[in-house]
C-alpha cells in the first residue's frame, strides 16, 4: 500500500517548479498549490488600493487590510489546475504580469503576510497528499515534508523561460528587464530577514538549465515512488 506524502518544491524563480509540480499532482492524484500565486494576489491587492508601487510600500495600511483578503484556490477542469481567486475575483491573469512580478518581492517580504499565507499553506497540507512550491516550504512551511526539492538553472536559462511565456501571453516586455527582475527577485528573495530562499539540509537540488522537463520528471517520480513506498 502505498502512502501520501508531502512534496516540497522550492527554488528560484522561473526554474519550472510550477511545471514539475502540476505534473506530479496529475499522476500521484495529488491536490498542487502554488504559493507564489498566494503572495502574488496579496501584492495585486496591494497594488489595487495602492499601498505599493515601484518606489513605495504603505507597509502598515498593507498589515492593517489584511483581513480583507481572501485567497481561495478553485480547480479548473478545462485547464487541470486551481486558478487563484482574490476576494472571490479569478485574478490568475492579472498576477502574472511583469508589474505584478516587480513588486511581490517587496510584499513577500512582510512577516505578518508571511505569517497568515503560511498558516493557511499549513492548514491545505493537514491530510497530506500534497505537491507545494514556493520558497520557503521545506524550510518553513513544511519543515517535515518526505520530499524536498531545490529546483536552480542559470539566470539566463530562468529570464530565457519566462520572457517566452509573457510573450506568448501578449505582454510587451523587453529581455533585459525580465532578466534584471528574475535576478532582482532572487536576490531580495535570498536575503530578507524572514524566511529567506534557502535549500533545506534534505532537500535535493537539481539543476535544471540543461535538462529537460521529461528527464527531470522521470527522475523525479523515482524518488516520489521510493518515498511512497518507503
Ligand atoms: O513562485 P513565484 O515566482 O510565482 O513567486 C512570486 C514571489 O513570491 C517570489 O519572488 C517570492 C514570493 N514567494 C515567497 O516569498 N514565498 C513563497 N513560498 C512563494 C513565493
Amino acid at each position: 500500500m502505498s502512502k501520501k506524502i508531502i512534496i516540497a518544491i522550492d527554488g528560484f524563480s522561473s526554474t519550472g517548479k510550477s511545471t514539475i509540480a502540476k505534473l506530479l499532482a496529475k499522476k500521484y492524484n495529488y491536490i498542487y498549490v502554488d504559493t507564489g500565486a498566494m503572495y502574488r494576489a496579496v501584492s495585486l491587492f496591494a497594488k489595487q488600493n495602492n499601498f505599493v508601487g515601484k518606489e513605495f510600500l504603505h507597509k502598515d495600511k498593507l498589515i492593517n487590510n489584511l483581513d480583507n483578503i481572501t485567497l481561495s484556490f478553485q480547480f479548473n477542469k478545462e485547464l487541470g489546475f486551481a486558478e487563484m481567486f482574490l476576494n472571490g475575483q479569478n485574478v490568475e491573469k492579472e498576477i502574472r504580469t511583469l508589474e505584478v512580478s516587480q513588486l511581490v518581492s517587496k510584499v513577500a517580504a512582510i512577516s505578518e503576510i508571511r505569517k497568515k499565507l503560511v498558516a493557511e499553506q499549513q492548514k491545505m497540507g493537514e491530510n497530506s497528499g500534497i505537491v507545494m512550491d514556493g520558497r520557503d516550504i521545506g524550510t518553513v512551511v513544511f519543515p517535515e515534508a518526505e520530499l524536498k526539492l531545490f529546483m536552480t538553472a542559470s539566470a539566463d536559462k530562468r529570464a530565457t523561460r519566462r520572457y517566452k511565456e509573457l510573450i506568448d501571453r501578449g505582454e510587451k516586455v523587453k529581455f533585459e528587464e525580465i532578466l534584471f527582475n528574475v535576478e532582482e527577485r532572487d536576490r531580495i528573495d535570498s536575503t530578507r530577514e524572514d524566511s529567506p530562499l534557502m535549500k533545506a539540509v534534505d532537500a535535493i537540488e537539481f539543476d535544471n538549465s540543461d535538462m529537460g522537463i521529461d528527464e527531470q520528471f522521470e527522475r523525479i517520480c523515482a524518488l516520489v515512488d521510493r518515498k511512497i513506498l518507503e
